[in-house]
């Protein structure tokens, strides 16, 4: 018999999932709970020192289910912040990373900071997108007191899949044991470990000032790559902005949660999905940034499948081959990296595979909602860019 011209070939794996079975979203299926070795965490193991930082030690709350996020009144301290940052800097050495994103500071204790000093630190990493402030002490501090720092720059907000220090669950943990050699297995399915993202975008009211510190980390690798988010918009035409203008993206938890499930992980709040301006306005520089990142946003709000799927994709295109709007920032013992989570993009890099402990903590304030300003030609913003 002659083969139809279209022929329905069943393959034989055609129905199977890759492991994560997460869909679109896309993270290093590593760590959590089922390969947690407290022990060897605390003990090391024949290659590996103990961890650093055993307070830091993650946790999982199986018990304990939080409900939903009610909304709040955020207020921006950058606002308040001397732009010339008479108390932030006055000891600084500052340290561009690139022409137009990124800094890396020394002669600065963050926790030392009055409250002038916290304002500027808003409006400063405003400006650069992220810092990498050097020589820190944050680390060492007792949890509460870092916490008690982030938490001026808004309502700390607890992680839906996360595991956590004990006793602490704002504080969300990125951590991946002595000995765990599970980044080849994620190798063996994706061909890279760029995930660009903002961090929970599918919340009411996203994250703004953040912050990032070393606890333990391998020798070389584990980088953290950002991308300028509101460079990533002056770089588009300003037709091609015009039509961004009111365009309204859903972002989604689902997947996120799904993925955590399948790993064995919590579950802590019901997934939510959230609809966010696809060009977002930030509180204080009123500078624009795309707002769209492949991990959590779903569809453009009224685009068709296809048309959504082909300005999102071209959106991610722009953003992830944009190195001319991007730093990578490198640890180092004492690091404390701040960013503003509204205007800039992030990926982890999973490029070491010997074993080494990675093991840090973020304090991740939520901020305002999402909004957009009119639509207008020059936006310059903080960079000082045109185009
Ligand atoms: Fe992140």
């Amino acid at each position: 018999m002659a083969p139809a011209l279209v022929d329905t070939v069943v393959h034989e794996q055609s129905t199977a999932n890759f492991k994560s079975q997460a869909g679109q979203y896309k993270e290093a299926a590593f760590g959590g709970p089922k390969l947690y070795k407290k022990e060897l965490e605390l003990r090391g193991t024949g290659e590996h020192a103990p961890a650093k930082y055993p307070n830091y030690l993650p946790v999982w709350d199986f018990e304990k289910k939080y409900p939903p996020l009610e909304s709040f009144e955020h207020y921006d301290h950058g606002k308040d912040a001397d732009a010339s940052f008479p108390n932030l800097l006055k000891d600084a050495k500052v340290a561009d990373l690139t022409a137009n994103i990124g800094a890396e500071v020394h002669g600065v204790q963050l926790s030392k900071l009055t409250d002038a000093g916290k304002d500027e630190l808003a409006l400063f990493v405003a400006q650069k997108k992220v810092v990498a402030f050097r020589n820190q002490d944050f680390a060492d501090l007792p949890i509460q007191d870092a916490l008690k720092i982030g938490g001026y720059f808004g309502r700390h907000h607890i992680h839906p899949t996360s595991g956590a220090p004990e006793g602490f669950p704002e504080v969300h943990l990125v951590h991946r044991g002595a000995d765990d050699t599970t980044a080849r297995d994620f190798f063996e399915e994706r061909t890279n470990s760029i995930t660009w993202h903002s961090d929970v975008t599918y919340e009411k009211q996203p994250p703004g000032t953040t912050f990032l510190y070393l606890l333990d980390g391998p020798a070389a690798g584990g980088d953290t790559l950002f991308a300028n988010q509101a460079v990533a918009y002056q770089r588009l035409s300003p037709e091609f902005r015009k039509r961004l203008q009111g365009l309204k993206v859903v972002h989604s938890a689902v997947e996120q949660a799904d993925n955590s499930r399948n790993r064995g992980g919590v579950v802590r709040r019901e997934p939510v999905t959230s609809i966010h301006p696809l060009v977002r306005t930030h509180p204080v520089t009123g500078e624009k940034a795309l707002y769209v990142n492949p991990q959590f946003s779903r569809r453009i709000v009224g685009f068709k499948k296809e048309e959504s799927d082909f300005l999102l994709n071209f959106l991610y295109d722009h953003i992830a081959k944009g190195q001319d709007f991007q730093a990578r920032v490198k640890w180092e013992a004492g690091t404390v990296v701040v960013w503003d989570n509204r205007v800039t993009a992030h990926s982890a890099l999973l490029d070491w595979q010997d074993g080494a402990r990675r093991h840090l903590a973020r304090i991740t304030p939520q901020a305002e909602a999402p909004f957009e300003t009119p639509y207008e030609e020059h936006n310059s913003g903080a960079v000082g860019f045109e185009y």
